[in-house]
């Protein structure tokens, strides 16, 4: 709050960078969440960045960025990291954990559902189906929670839900109107009709998910956040409807300016 009582702008740091060459220069310790979702080497047809180099290559970058990363990131700090892999090709994001496990402790696992059926008449969300006698359609993504000990006190009512069985709030919860949402977030992406003009980018995810990743870590623990590979500013963009400070990068040129057209027209 400034002194007539007026809510502080957040500040946005952003860089058309290389993040391993950027976030050299952010001060030690500086940011208390870093919510990011890095290249699969799945061959998504980014606009310049290649996305399908030996495994072995891309593990030693995804291990090099994120040690960088961690020295960024404050002793009481969460790393969110959302990975994805795909039917014919499972393994991606468990490699990558492996790689990490020296750097990390896997506080909490995510499953970012994107579409789920309830039953036979209830389905919601979108996924591109892919036509297999093998393999299943992929409809979800993870979102590994990290941390140094694993110790970091999160603030799950934040992003509760209400109890549907009113009785319950006397009986377990102690009078909160709450519950904690538990590890399967259905967060579908919003319905668009012309791609090149609503969702410039072949990988984003929706601003919801680092919107609620920040608010699990805690609001009032949060000073400044972090997104090493930004793609279009969804971490930004959450960043901004929460008031928190943002620093982040993105080394394409074509998506980095999109999003700075998009901050400019909004
Ligand atoms: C999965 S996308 C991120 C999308 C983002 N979460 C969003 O919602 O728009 C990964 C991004 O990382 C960028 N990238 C790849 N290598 C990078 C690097 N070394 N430094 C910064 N950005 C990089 C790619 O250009 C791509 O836009």
């Amino acid at each position: 709050m400034g002194r007539t009582g007026e809510k502080k702008r957040p500040k946005a740091d952003i860089f058309l960078e290389d993040c391993i060459v950027g976030m050299h220069h952010v001060e030690r310790g500086s940011v208390d969440v870093i919510v990011t979702s890095p290249p699969y080497n799945l061959g998504i047809d980014y606009s310049s960045y290649n996305d399908k180099i030996p495994r072995e290559c891309y593990l030693d970058w995804m291990e090099e960025w994120a040690k960088v990363a961690s020295l960024v990131l404050s002793p009481k700090g969460s790393l969110f990291l959302n990975l994805g892999g795909k039917p014919s090709d499972p393994w991606g994001p468990f490699d990558v954990m492996h790689r990490l496990r020296p750097h990390f402790v896997l506080q909490n696992t995510i499953h970012w559902i994107k579409s789920i059926a309830l039953s036979e008449a209830s389905t919601a969300g979108h996924y591109k189906p892919i036509n297999s006698k093998r393999y299943i359609n992929n409809c979800h993504e993870f979102i590994f929670h990290l941390t140094f000990a694993g110790d970091v006190e999160l603030d799950r009512l934040a992003i509760g839900v209400p109890y549907k069985d009113k009785s319950n709030i006397g009986r377990w919860a102690a009078g909160q109107a709450l519950r904690c949402r538990g590890n399967t977030w259905f967060v579908p992406y919003k319905t668009i009709q012309n791609r090149r003009q609503d969702r410039p980018h072949p990988a984003t995810f929706p601003p919801q998910i680092p919107e609620m990743c920040i608010k699990l870590h805690g609001i009032g623990r949060v000073a400044r956040v972090m997104d090493p590979f930004m793609g279009l500013g969804n971490t930004a963009q959450a960043c901004k409807n929460l008031g928190v400070d943002f620093i982040g990068f993105e080394v394409d040129k074509r998506y980095f300016e999109e999003m700075v057209g998009k901050e400019t027209t909004t």
